[in-house]
């Protein structure tokens, strides 16, 4: 059976990208397929965390999903740390990586930005880790948004480099599965900027925990342009905030974006703003409910992610046992 991996950053808010992006893609694939779903807390360390900051967010981020729609007892929630085999083995891949391979990720050029000599060895080495998240499970498919497609390719090298040099056919094919009409969610305010945890401005994004009136004054606020919704989706390339927000309803509603533009062509943006404020209300609402019930029981909600890392341990670690003593580890 193809198993699915996943994980998520407890760095703050998950938003609407989150959402739209991954974790709804999360809830629908549970069905027939073998899951394990992550906050990587070992990745979230890569940039400044305060610890306590880390320990909510972990715990926040774990009833996110939950509240979602995740099943725990069914599939495997967990957070990174807790299985040793994520770091054990993502030191045998930075043996395996190229340097010239991390040197082309984009997403270390935009996290460390200018002040590159700065930044901490594991924001470089981040893509290292993510393949030995994925591989510690053999996972084959792995849901994420658009942003992680460049990552999913390193891992994949990785996978095919390690059987390569060691003659073995241990580590399968890794899939990404970039899903539904949402995969790059764009910040609020700048259409050509991705709806981020990080950016300073809290206009930029909507937080899967925002109140309906905080909901519907950003949508409000969100930029746009002063022509109606076109008919036709190629009329929406040049116009990268419209291409947002019918995004966004689309892949709210299960619709295809055709099909949104085929009912709303001709509405200006005030109106089309309100019908996007309500299903945003509609579909967050219910979460952000079920997730501070579940937070009113944190005990519960860590009692979860325990038992989670038991069973992730319980796949991860005869797979790392498997490739110690290919890689010539003395063992046990
Ligand atoms: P993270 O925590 O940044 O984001 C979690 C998931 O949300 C998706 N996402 C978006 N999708 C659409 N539009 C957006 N604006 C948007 N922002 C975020 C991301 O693509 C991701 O799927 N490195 C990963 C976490 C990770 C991981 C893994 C993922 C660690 N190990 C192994 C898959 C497999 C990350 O930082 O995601």
């Amino acid at each position: 059976m193809d198993r699915i991996f996943s994980g998520v950053q407890p760095t703050g808010n998950l938003h609407l990208g989150n959402y739209l992006g991954a974790i709804r893609n999360w809830v629908k694939l549970q069905e027939g397929h073998e899951c394990l779903f992550c906050v990587v807390d070992l990745h979230a360390i890569t940039v400044w965390q305060e610890p306590e900051d880390l320990r909510r967010a972990t715990r926040e981020v774990a009833a996110a999903l939950i509240a979602c729609g995740i099943d725990a007892e069914r599939h495997v929630l967990f957070n990174q740390s807790r299985v040793r085999a994520h770091a054990q083995l993502a030191w045998i891949f930075n043996c395996v990586a190229r340097i010239g391979w991390l040197n082309r990720m984009t997403q270390f050029k935009e996290k460390a930005g200018k002040d590159r000599e700065n930044a901490s060895v594991g924001l470089y080495a981040y893509p290292n880790l993510m393949a030995a998240d994925i591989l510690a499970y053999k996972a084959n498919m792995v849901p994420v948004g658009e942003d992680q497609k460049q990552h999913l390719e390193l891992a994949r090298d990785i996978a095919q480099k390690f059987n390569h040099d060691y003659k073995v056919a241990l580590f399968p094919d890794i899939r990404p599965l970039i899903l539904g009409e949402a995969t790059r969610v764009m910040s609020l305010r700048d259409g050509t900027k991705k709806m981020s945890k990080s950016d300073a401005s809290d206009a930029s994004r909507i937080n899967m925990t925002d109140h309906a009136d905080q909901i519907a004054d950003k949508i409000k606020r969100a930029k746009t342009d002063p022509h109606p919704l076109p008919d036709d989706v190629t009329a929406l390339e040049a116009r990268p905030e419209a291409r947002n927000l019918v995004g966004i309803y689309a892949a709210l509603t299960d619709r295809a974006v055709a099909d949104v533009l085929a009912e709303h062509a001709g509405t200006g943006f005030a109106a089309f703003k309100r019908a996007l404020t309500d299903v945003t209300v509609s579909v967050l609402e219910p979460i952000a409910i079920r997730m501070r019930e579940l937070l009113a029981h944190p005990e519960r909600v860590d009692a979860v992610l325990k038992r989670g890392a038991e069973r992730a341990g319980a796949i991860a670690d005869p797979v790392l046992a498997e490739v110690e003593e290919v890689v010539g580890f003395l063992r046990p």
